[in-house]
């Protein structure tokens, strides 16, 4: 908000700030440093890395490659990456089993990211649909996502994280309470220092396409005959806002440690209006479909791809985030000069 009263043209001629790049640094409102990134990983069950074609740039990696690639984190100064699973189609099934399998691949990349380079944050995703059969983050009954039964299962997903030495819990699963439920629970299980950075306001958005090529789970979640259910009866009406501040209200009293909204840059009005209301530690994820729009438009030469991720990322820190979760991390962080 501009405080001082404004000089009348030519006193006040605002083009003279922006003359050369020193003085255009000196004034600059917000800065973007790796510091800013979670980098957004996906691990795979397989050896090696796989290109993941709507995402160009991205890959998924194996356990081994995911443990190298903690390294390059802390080498390039990012601090924390997000870990998302891509189960084999056989190992998924209606109630997502293997989402609290201890020995499952997201506790063994968690295992060997934290061996490879215990300084580098670890964070993950607490929801079931990686490792559902229908693509849903909850349990099924009737074509409903179950609330209560699903909040039991991420409980047992977020224990297990725990116990394999992940740092953050990540719920995305919009279910009413989990929380306090995950809250509960690891202060039970003596996991006092783990954190919760809460999916606080998540929205229901096509923006997530590409995401369900990366992990395998499908064109699910719109409704359809096969598959009533739809991502839209837990996650949020894009039209909302009033409802977004609840929503982060809730995560906060329940033991929220940060906050996130998601997708990042068509929502960074909710971003704004929450960093505001509650001057928590708030996150925003810039999404799959946000990268592949991106990379799509660059890869077209209809934008210049370096200058339009540095824009797009430093549009989070100018709306007030702490820090964003994002697929481009490393190859921002070297354009950073890191
Ligand atoms: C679901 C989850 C999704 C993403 C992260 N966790 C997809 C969804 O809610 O349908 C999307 C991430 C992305 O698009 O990059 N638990």
């Amino acid at each position: 908000m501009s405080k001082a009263p404004l000089a009348p043209y030519p006193a006040l001629r605002l083009r003279r700030l922006r003359q050369a790049d020193w003085t255009r640094r000196l004034v600059r409102e917000s800065v973007l440093t790796p510091s800013d990134f979670i980098w957004s990983m996906v691990v795979h069950e397989g050896e090696g890395r796989i290109p993941v074609p709507s995402m160009p740039g991205v890959e998924r990696l194996s356990v081994a490659e995911c443990a190298k690639a903690a390294k390059e984190a802390r080498a390039l100064g990012i601090p924390a990456i997000a870990v998302f699973p891509h189960i084999d189609a056989e190992k998924k099934d209606a109630l997502g089993e293997q989402a609290a399998d201890p020995d499952g691949v997201v506790c063994r990349a968690v295992k060997a990211m934290k061996d490879a380079a215990p300084e580098v944050g670890i964070m993950c995703d607490v929801a079931l649909d990686p490792f559902t059969d229908h693509g849903h983050d909850g349990v099924i009954e009737g074509g409903r996502i179950l609330n209560d039964a699903t909040i039991e299962r991420l409980v047992a997903q977020g224990l297990v994280q725990a116990e394999a030495g992940c740092d953050i819990l990540a719920p995305s699963d919009m279910m009413d309470g989990r929380v306090a439920a995950l809250r509960g629970a690891l202060e039970g299980a003596g996991h006092q220092d783990v954190m919760i950075m809460s999916y606080a306001a998540k929205y229901a958005s096509a923006f997530y396409g590409p995401y369900r090529e990366a992990i395998g789970s499908g064109k699910l979640g719109t409704g359809s005959v096969d598959n009533p259910a739809d991502k839209k009866t837990y996650q949020m009406d894009s039209a909302n806002t009033e409802e977004a501040l609840r929503e982060v209200a809730l995560d906060i009293t329940e033991g929220a440690d940060m906050v996130m909204v998601k997708p990042g840059m068509p929502y960074l009005d909710i971003v704004r209006r929450v960093v505001e209301a509650f001057a928590m530690p708030t996150f925003a994820f810039q999404v799959s479909g946000e990268y592949a729009m991106i990379m799509a438009a660059a890869g077209n030469g209809w934008l210049d791809e370096e200058r339009a991720i540095l824009e797009s990322l430093g549009a989070f820190k100018r709306a007030g985030c702490a820090g964003v979760i994002t697929y481009f991390a490393p190859r921002a962080a070297r354009l950073l000069g890191a």
